[in-house]
């Protein structure tokens, strides 16, 4: 009987989240990021501008460490979500030290960098 309700229930929760996550994560992004990436590169980091997709460490206009370097293939989701969950893990030597711990914010914080264009 109950699972009736709980399933479109959960359903409906589901949704609400993935559509809030974007917005949540552009708060953390104000917070814990900004200082370093704004719109354009600077000797703090990279512009995030367009990250989704583009190749690792592959902005012309920024010196990068030599293990970000190291790193082949492009910033898909699974690859933002690598680097954010442990940063000298994903690359070692990088000089980003900076990373977001807990799994649903991180993945906010994902969606919003799919946002930057
Ligand atoms: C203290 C400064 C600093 C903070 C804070 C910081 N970053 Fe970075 N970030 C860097 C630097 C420096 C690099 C380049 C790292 C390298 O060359 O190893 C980088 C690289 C990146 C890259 C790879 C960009 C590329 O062009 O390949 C992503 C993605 C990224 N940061 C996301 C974030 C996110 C998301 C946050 C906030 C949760 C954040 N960073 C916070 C300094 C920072």
């Amino acid at each position: 009987m109950t699972h009736r309700l709980t399933l479109p229930l959960a359903l409906a929760l589901a949704l609400s989240a993935g559509a809030a996550s974007a917005a949540d994560g552009a708060k953390t992004f104000q917070l814990q990021c900004k200082t370093c990436h704004g719109a354009k590169s600077s000797p703090a980091g990279p512009s995030l501008a367009g990250v989704a997709g583009r190749k690792i460490a592959g902005l012309t206009d920024f010196t990068y460490s030599a293990g970000l370097k190291a790193k082949s293939g492009t910033w898909t989701d699974a690859n933002l979500d690598g680097y954010l969950a442990g940063p000298m893990k994903f690359a070692p030597g990088t000089r980003m030290a900076t990373g977001v711990a807990n799994p649903a914010d991180r993945a906010a914080v994902v969606a919003y960098l799919k946002t930057l264009k």
